[in-house]
């Protein structure tokens, strides 16, 4: 069995006075005893189909008359263009229900619980979460979803990037104790990784300039907008390039993305009330970059209570972006405000060579990244002065110790940036299967 004719290309007078044959799943039903006005939805759209008993016979006009939402259904007719809503209608001749939706268990997701859930986040819509993933919103989300991805990787690899896999499990940090996920390991105890980075930097000699996308792991015990403790990660690693050329690459990939999304997804955006223009910007206009200590006399100068050396949280994230209509870089960090890998600024050691991407819309950090620290000597002395133990990154010390280069890279929240392109409250509404501290089900 395949299929071949799309409810899209209906909709697009492809098949205008012609019968065809439509496989896909009732929508909705309405009508009489006589006469049924049925929706039907595939992955592509949805179409109007008129059933009539004089036509159909008893049997199957019965049948499809009892047939509830979300059955499955075969029906062949003919197409015509109508001036009615979408331009076209199937007038059906004869079909089959594949996969009928017992009356005893009808289609759980009803207008009324949609209505009430705003963009999917009530418990009983995410409890529901693989029969919600059917809705025109979900599939929306996913498609655009799928066209971020599919930049990505095209950004890369137009640009010579070998794309490289790191291990899941590993024996120690990259950013950090707090959140890291412990798993028992045949008697010994490992973790979920929470970046590719480090086995990045592993294969940086041999390979020069690399990406991933993979999911990467976070104990995030608190439930926010734009946290998950799965999130899809997309990260490169580059020899021989300083923060700005990395930086580049950040925003390169970012334009891209927008720019792709504006050629396959215009119609999904504008379907969910995304401003276009907002997305021409992002593909369009250079983003600027302000090193961390405007940012702070930014926020201080707004009374925010902020102290030099304390990382930004979303709150003030925020606040700093609402004076920008573009993405920005915040740069140099204080040293004591990153992890060890962070290359310190040879011009003041107080300060690391690094960037985070913030996107506008009061959305925040979509990237971190930056230089590395590349001298065996110099990442001892920051492993030690983290108090981190030198044990499980002998093979990162390594790479150092054997032709160590100037190198850098970034990783970039993947689903973060699909919840600021798509306009989403929440970063629970751009994931299939969102995971937080309270969920891994369904
Ligand atoms: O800033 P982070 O923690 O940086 C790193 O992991 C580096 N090792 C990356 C690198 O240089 N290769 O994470 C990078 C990005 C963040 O900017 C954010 O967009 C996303 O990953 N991110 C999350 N997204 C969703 N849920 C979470 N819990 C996230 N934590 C980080
Ligand atoms: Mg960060």
């Amino acid at each position: 069995m395949s299929k071949d004719t799309w409810i899209n290309d209906i909709l697009a007078g492809q098949y205008d006075g012609q019968d065809i044959e439509l496989k896909g799943w009732i929508h909705r039903s309405r009508g009489s005893n006589k006469i049924r006005f049925i929706v039907i939805r595939d992955s592509t759209g949805k179409i109007q189909c008129v059933a009539k008993r004089a036509v159909l016979g008893d049997d199957f006009f019965d049948e499809l008359k009892g047939s509830l939402i979300e059955s499955s259904v075969i029906l062949r007719g003919k197409v015509e263009a109508t001036d009615r809503e979408h331009g076209h209608e199937i007038q059906i001749t004869s079909g089959e229900i594949v996969g009928a939706v017992n009356p005893d268990r009808p289609f759980p997701i009803t207008e009324s619980a949609m209505s009430e859930a705003d963009g999917g986040e009530t418990e009983f819509l995410l409890d529901n979460r693989h029969l919600y993933l059917r809705t025109s919103r979900m599939t929306t989300m996913l498609k655009i979803r799928s066209s971020v991805f599919g930049a990505i990787h095209s950004y890369f690899r137009n640009r010579d990037f070998i794309e490289y896999q790191a291990p899941n499990f590993v024996a120690g940090a990259v950013e950090g104790g707090s959140t890291l996920f412990e798993v028992p390991y045949f008697g010994r105890k490992a973790y979920l990784t929470q970046s590719w980075q480090l086995y990045a930097e592993a294969a940086m000699p041999a390979l020069e300039r690399l990406y991933t996308m993979a999911p990467s792991f976070r104990a995030e015990k608190s439930r926010t907008r734009r946290h998950l403790t799965e999130f899809w990660h997309a990260e490169m690693e580059i020899a021989w390039a300083s923060n700005n050329e990395v930086m580049k690459h950040g925003e390169g990939v970012v334009r891209h993305i927008a720019s792709t999304l504006l050629d396959e997804r215009s119609d999904e955006l504008a379907s969910i009330g995304r401003d276009l223009e907002l997305i021409a910007r992002y593909a369009d206009t250079p983003y600027p970059i302000i090193r961390y200590d405007e940012a702070i006399e930014i926020l201080q100068s707004k009374g925010v209570d902020v102290e030099w050396g304390q990382d930004l949280d979303y709150s003030k994230e925020k606040i700093l972006t609402a004076d920008f209509e573009v993405p920005h870089f915040l740069t140099h960090y204080p040293r004591i405000a990153k992890p060890f890998y962070h290359r310190p600024d040879p011009e003041d050691p107080k300060y690391v060579l690094c960037h985070d991407l913030l996107a506008p819309e009061g959305y925040g950090e979509i990237i971190g990244g930056g230089e590395r620290t590349w001298s065996e000597k110099e990442i001892l002395e920051r492993i030690d002065e983290e108090g981190t133990p030198r044990e499980p990154y002998e093979f990162y010390i390594d790479t150092r110790r054997y032709g160590g280069v100037p190198h850098g890279g970034f990783g970039l929240g993947v689903d973060r940036v699909c919840t600021w392109l798509s306009g989403a409250d929440h970063i629970r509404e751009v994931i299939p299967f969102p995971r937080d501290s309270r969920r891994v089900t369904p």
